[in-house]
């Protein structure tokens, strides 16, 4: 099978193209430039087409397909590193494919195998080299998504889907300390639910949740569980992790959050340290207990675009809770960091060579 036809778009296009005014690195901030080609594939129900790239003002998106109408689109995040002797590397590219085949089959989407992944998202980085910034002062985000591409109405399962693969360049994220509100009136996703997939439907409903938040003068949401609303579920776009008494919690994966690659690369990193982790539910209640009795050490949200984020504290209908701030973020953070761009020689098989 052919995988991909026209691999040979010359990288120099895009950096000729670039605006004599491009950012610098520190400047891209998040999503805010588009890279000008797609990878894309099509499926007809037989099988994925050959990738080809595309100009993405190029690119036809049907007003009338499941994609748009229906939310029938799944997507992932993940970012491509340049190491510091200058090779590029994807992170943990073989967990966001198994999340993206997992949320695909959780929609009734054609999956994309492994080969396909790679090539499609290796071919999606060296085309945008240009826009990736130097080792440790950035990295290149990749959008692989799959939507519902055919032109009908109806809520069906469709006969024609399309695969593509958007980039943007990012700034390397600064540890931010937050405050977030614990929604307890909206839900975002209910067991047997959509929370455990990558699709537009559970932005769709975490959008007011946010806007909520900031109208109350907070950063963020924390959304809580469907039916008691006493559990911490996850962020907006993060997982969550709480410190109580040493041990590093974090909720477990019960299908209504995200299973996070930051979430699992942590857990890992955390453990290696010696440190005692768990994925075991954490109520509101029980973080406001721990503050009060000193036993709280720290909060976190975490995820592939802003990798570690302090919680410095929680409001919600009963109250604020002032979160302690014990160090562990920022240290997990720069280890993290250093895993992630290649300058530690440790989880060598998380990077893959571009
Ligand atoms: C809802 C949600 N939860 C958690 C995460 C963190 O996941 P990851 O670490 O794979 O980026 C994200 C980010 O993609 C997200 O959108």
């Amino acid at each position: 099978m052919t995988l991909i036809t026209e691999p040979n778009l010359d990288p120099e296009l895009v950096r000729a193209a670039l605006p004599a005014d491009w950012p610098a690195p520190e400047a891209l901030g998040f999503g805010q430039h588009l890279g000008p080609y797609l990878i894309t594939a099509d499926h007809d129900g037989s099988g994925w087409s050959a990738a080809r790239i595309l100009r993405r003002d190029d690119a036809r998106l049907a007003i009338a397909s499941g994609g748009l109408q229906y939310g029938l689109s799944v997507f992932e995040g993940m970012k491509a590193y340049r190491a510091p002797d200058g090779g590029i590397h994807l992170f943990r590219p073989q967990m966001h494919l198994r999340r993206l085949q997992a949320s695909a089959a959780r929609l009734h989407l054609p999956p994309v195998d492994e080969a396909l992944f790679l090539r499609s998202c290796m071919l999606a980085v060296r085309v945008h080299e240009a826009m990736l910034p130097p080792a440790g002062r950035g990295a290149l985000y990749l959008r692989p998504t799959i939507h519902a591409d055919e032109e009908a109405l109806g809520l069906k399962q469709a006969a024609r889907h399309r695969y593509s693969v958007t980039v943007t360049p990012g700034s390397d994220p600064q540890l931010k300390s937050l405050r977030m509100w614990a929604e307890d009136e909206l839900i975002r996703a209910a067991p047997g639910g959509l929370g455990a997939a990558k699709t537009g439907a559970n932005y769709a409903a975490g959008l007011s949740g946010l806007l909520r938040a900031r109208e109350r003068g907070y950063d963020d949401v924390i959304w809580l569980d469907a039916a008691t609303h006493r559990w911490l579920g996850e962020a907006g776009t993060m997982n969550l992790f709480v410190q109580i008494g040493g041990r590093l919690l974090t909720p477990p994966l019960d299908g209504t959050i995200l299973a996070g690659v930051t979430r699992d690369s942590l857990l890992q990193l955390a453990r290696k340290e010696g440190l005692e982790v768990a994925e075991q539910g954490i109520g509101l209640g029980q973080l406001r207990t721990a503050a009060t009795s000193g036993t709280l050490g720290c909060a976190f949200g975490c995820g592939t675009a802003s990798r570690i984020v302090r919680i410095q504290g929680v409001g919600s209908v009963h109250g604020e809770i002032a979160i302690p701030d014990n160090g562990l973020p920022e240290r997990l953070s720069e280890r993290l960091k250093a895993v992630q761009e290649g300058t530690a020689k440790e989880h060598a098989d998380w990077r893959v060579a571009c």
